[in-house]
């Protein structure tokens, strides 16, 4: 069964909306910084076609029933100041992957912390879901100091794991269950 599209989530300062096109402006202003992709698999967007063609392919991943992609809309403003992806849907064993950025301006903030934190209750909660994973470049301190503050453990460093952007790194897997002692939203 695919996995069911959730409405639009609601935080105290944000919404988490299912991705559009009218969110490509902010996206690439977000996506076109080299600090924000620097641990991404993706280059830094340089125009709006490499949003449009990033949309796409979420748009075909969200197609196979096995991924939700999200934007972080500030409520005050309206701007969407991140992106967050609930990937590699596994409905035997109730897992999913998350994934996560956010536009440099706003780091530093909690606003990630508010973002994963409403994505983990909906997962466990609304999808019925019993592992949480996610995979981060163990130099990426901001993405793990994220992780572990909401509960996650670090489950091993996989040596190796990734060639990308012309080079190969280490990986640190960080799991959630539902059974496990998290903050309070
Ligand atoms: C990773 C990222 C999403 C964090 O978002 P954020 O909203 O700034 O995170 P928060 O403000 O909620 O902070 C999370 C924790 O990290 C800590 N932190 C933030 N920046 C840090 C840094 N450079 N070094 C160490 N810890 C850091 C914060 O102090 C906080 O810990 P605390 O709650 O114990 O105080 C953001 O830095 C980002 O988008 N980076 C670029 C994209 C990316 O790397 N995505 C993840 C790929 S795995």
């Amino acid at each position: 069964m695919p996995l069911p599209c959730f409405e639009t989530l609601s935080t105290p300062r944000l919404q988490l909306s299912p991705v559009a096109e009218a969110h490509l402006d902010d996206l690439l202003r977000m996506n076109g910084d080299d600090a924000v992709t620097q641990y991404l698999p993706y280059a830094t967007w340089a125009t709006r076609a490499d949003g449009e063609a990033w949309l796409a392919r979420m748009q075909a991943l969200q197609a196979t029933g096995g991924a939700q992609q999200r934007v972080l809309q500030r409520r005050a403003d309206g701007r969407v100041i991140g992106s967050l992806l609930l990937f590699k849907h596994d409905e035997g064993s109730r897992r999913i992957e998350l994934g996560y950025a956010l536009a440099r301006d706003c780091w530093g903030q909690g606003w990630m912390r508010e973002a994963v934190q409403a994505a983990c209750a909906h997962a466990f909660g609304v999808l019925q879901l019993r592992r949480i994973e996610a995979e981060v470049n163990p130099d990426n301190a901001a993405s793990c100091a994220l992780l572990a503050r909401l509960g996650f453990t670090l489950e091993g460093r996989l040596r190796q794991r990734w060639t990308a952007k012309g080079r190969s790194y280490d990986t640190n897997l960080y799991g959630l269950l539902d059974s496990d002692a998290r903050p309070a939203a």
